[in-house]
This record gives C-alpha cells, sequence and structure tokens, in this order.
C-alpha cells in the first residue's frame, strides 16, 4: 500500500529525481567537523518553529511585552519549553555556525570554485548574529532594555555615519515603543527571509560544487 502510494506521488512529483540530485550523491572522505553546517541548518529550523509558537502569545507593545513573556513561562501549556529551547537555540546556533565558518576556513573550503559558498556564509553569520541582537530586546526587561541601549550606542560610535545608524535602529533618540516595533519587525520577517534565501543559495552551491573534502598535505 504504502509502496503504491509513493509510486503514484514519484510519477507526479519526481521524488527520487530529487533525492538522487540532493541527497544521494558522492562525497569524499568526511569527519565529524563535515557536520557543523547541517548542525547549523538544523537549529535554525528549530529556532523558527518555536519562534512561530512565541509568536501567538507574545505581543510587541511597551505594556504588553514583559507581561506576555510572563505569561508563556508560567500561564501556557509548555511555554517554558519551547521559550527555553528558543532562548539556548539562539546562543548553539551561534556557536555552531561560528565553529562551522572556522571550519570552512581551516579546511581552505573557502578557495576557488567556493568563493561564492563563503560570501554568502558570511551574510549568514551577521543574518545570525542580527537575530541575536533584535531578540535580546523583545523581552522588554531591564536587561534587555540596557543592552539594546549600549549597543545601539557602539553602533554610533561608526565615523560619520553613526549617529544616523542609532537613530535609525533606535526610531528616535532613545528606545521606546518604536523600537521594540522595528525589532520585533526585523527579527520575524527582515532577518529570517535574508537567512532562508541565503541558505537556499548556500545549499544549492554545496550540491553544485560538491565537498571539498580533507586538504591534502601540499594542496
Ligand atoms: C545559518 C548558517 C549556515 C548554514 C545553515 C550552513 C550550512 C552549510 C551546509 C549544510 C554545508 C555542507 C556541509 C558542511 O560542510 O558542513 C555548508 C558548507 C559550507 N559553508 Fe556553510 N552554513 C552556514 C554558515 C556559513 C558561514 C558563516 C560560512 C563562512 C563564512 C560558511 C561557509 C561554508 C563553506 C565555504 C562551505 C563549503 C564546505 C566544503 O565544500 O567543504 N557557512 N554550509
Amino acid at each position: 500500500m504504502a509502496n503504491k502510494v509513493f509510486t503514484w506521488l514519484d510519477e507526479r512529483l519526481g521524488l527520487s529525481t530529487i533525492y538522487s540530485l540532493t541527497l544521494d550523491r558522492k562525497v569524499p572522505k568526511v569527519n565529524w567537523w563535515f557536520t557543523l553546517g547541517s548542525a547549523s541548518l538544523f537549529l535554525f529550523i528549530i529556532q523558527g518553529l518555536t519562534g512561530i509558537f512565541l509568536t501567538v502569545y507574545y505581543v510587541p507593545s511597551p505594556d504588553r511585552a514583559y507581561d506576555s513573556i510572563q505569561y508563556i513561562m508560567n500561564g501556557v501549556a509548555f511555554g517554558w519549553l519551547v521559550r527555553g529551547i528558543h532562548h539556548w537555540g539562539a546562543s548553539l546556533m551561534v556557536f555552531f555556525v561560528f565553529i562551522h565558518m572556522l571550519r570552512t576556513f581551516m579546511f581552505g573550503a573557502y578557495k576557488y570554485p567556493r568563493e561564492l559558498t563563503w560570501v554568502t556564509g558570511v551574510v549568514l553569520l551577521l543574518a545570525t548574529l542580527g537575530m541575536g541582537f533584535t531578540g535580546y530586546l523583545l523581552p522588554w526587561n531591564q536587561r534587555a532594555y540596557w543592552a539594546t541601549t549600549v549597543g545601539t550606542e557602539i553602533a554610533g560610535t561608526v565615523p560619520f555615519i553613526g549617529p544616523f545608524i542609532t537613530a535609525a535602529l533606535r526610531g528616535g533618540s532613545d528606545l521606546s515603543g518604536v523600537t521594540l516595533a522595528r525589532f520585533f519587525a526585523v527579527h520575524i520577517w527582515f532577518l529570517p527571509a535574508v537567512i532562508v534565501a541565503m541558505i537556499g543559495v548556500h545549499i544549492y552551491l554545496v550540491i553544485r560544487l560538491g565537498i571539498a573534502g580533507i586538504p591534502e598535505k601540499d594542496d
């Protein structure tokens, strides 16, 4: 029965062709260091799923944000678990993306013809850090407020355009409901869209070019 359903779907969707093009590929000898990109991808999916559930109860307004988080922690069934996974997953994702980058650097995997894999990776690293920065403000507690005050102040030290960056991030001269609204928008729409698009190109390139493999002594 399952076989029949699969054949029916395969004839129409070309599932086995998709499988052989994307997953059933020849790879050189690899080791555990080559799993870090997939670990980053897995964590991004977990962050996306838990984030979607959090938006069901989270309210991005200055008078409700803090209370909505308290409600997620104490009133919603398994809310503490979903938030906990999202919280720790964020740090884990930054960690894994970073050591994945170090791995590809140490193995020279950024060299010809994989320069664009590296460039899309740099965008992914920056977007991942941006997710951490914008997400940190959302609980709207003292720590979030002052950390973002300091963070946006630091952005202001960029020569010439610094004050403009600070004002653009804050949506005014100080942190306010405007800041919370734009950090929320960037956290749940802008940056995830960038990350999804970049992961698409990144993985397309990995499939197209193949894995670089462990470098030889004289490479
Ligand atoms: C959300 C972040 C990222 C995801 C989901 C991701 C995903 C992946 C996956 C699944 C692979 C293939 C398996 C592997 O080598 O681990 C890969 C390869 C690669 N990644 Fe990433 N990556 C991310 C960030 C980065 C960053 C920050 C860089 C560098 C700046 C980077 C550079 C590369 C390179 C050069 C390869 C090719 C490796 C090879 O051919 O051996 N990636 N990535």
